[in-house]
């Protein structure tokens, strides 16, 4: 009995773990790779313990698969991992970079301050971390008419980006937040450490560049939020940014916060 239940289980094993690699294979075909890399994925997949590859996401590869998304470096698939969806983000063969050490460790640091998704594993050529099942934060914003949503949005990711910068956990990538936010029932998620850089000691980069972008570019996301919350003149902001560089306290996000709270 408890024999032919361990076969059932090995054999669907099996079955999935041979429709995994096809699934694989058609993925990383779109960015050419060979049969070594495809290989290498599928062993370090077995490595982590990946269950099952998940075809479905917003985006459709060139070889007629959905997945989650694409970086200039990665692809990202939804995944079945310790019996729950989860994101697997893969290196590209195609990539500048050689490994996702790196980007592993950045993302473990941010999750000390509860920034980013979760990492729950990694290989040199996989993170395993928290599906974010969001939208894009342009989309968002154009989608959302309520101006205490786009407020609480906004503060929210000064407090992300201050965490960051009290740790001293630089992302670099924040001036563009429409590709470094995914925002999942109201919560935003800074993603991507790849080009993170941790400096141990405070900065003022993340809350500066955020911000930036956010209220005093010229991005479509900057003119839909300035909108919303009737900003007109940004001079106070950028007051306070500058004083923030000079003083990267508590006190003055506090004025940050309470700014944005009253306009
Ligand atoms: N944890 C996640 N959950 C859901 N989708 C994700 C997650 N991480 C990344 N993505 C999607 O994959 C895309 C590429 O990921 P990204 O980390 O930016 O890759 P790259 O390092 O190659 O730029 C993102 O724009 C996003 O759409
Ligand atoms: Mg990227």
């Amino acid at each position: 009995m408890l024999l032919s239940f361990l076969e059932e289980k090995s054999f669907t094993y099996m079955i999935t773990m041979s429709q995994t690699r096809e699934l694989l294979r058609r993925i990383l075909k779109a960015f050419n790779a060979d049969e070594n890399y495809i290989d290498t994925i599928v062993n370090e997949l077995e490595e982590l313990g990946v269950e099952a590859i998940i075809e479905e996401g917003e985006l459709l590869l060139h070889t007629g698969v959905r997945v989650l998304g694409k970086g200039q470096n990665s692809v990202v698939v939804k995944c079945l991992y310790k019996g729950e969806t989860c994101a697997c983000k893969i290196l590209r063969p195609d990539a500048s970079r050689r490994d996702l050490i790196h980007e592993a460790h950045m993302l473990q640091i941010a999750n000390k301050v509860n920034v980013g998704p979760r990492i729950y594993s990694y290989r040199a050529h996989i993170i395993v971390m928290q599906l974010i099942r969001g939208v894009k934060i342009e989309k968002y914003v154009q989608e959302t008419s309520n101006k205490f949503k786009i407020k609480k949005i906004v503060i929210d990711l000064i407090e992300q980006a201050y965490n960051l910068d009290e740790i001293g956990l630089e992302h670099d990538e924040l001036s563009r937040p429409e590709e470094h936010v995914l925002i999942e029932n109201d919560v935003p998620y800074i993603i991507d450490f790849e080009s993170a850089k941790y400096r141990g000691r405070r900065t003022y980069r993340n809350l500066t560049q955020i911000l930036n972008a956010l209220l005093v570019g010229r991005s479509k996301v900057a003119f839909k939020i300035r909108n919303m919350l009737n900003i007109n003149d940004v001079t106070s902001i950028i007051q306070l940014l500058r004083e923030y560089k000079k003083n990267s306290s508590r006190e003055i996000v506090n004025k940050i916060v309470s700014y944005i709270d009253t306009v």
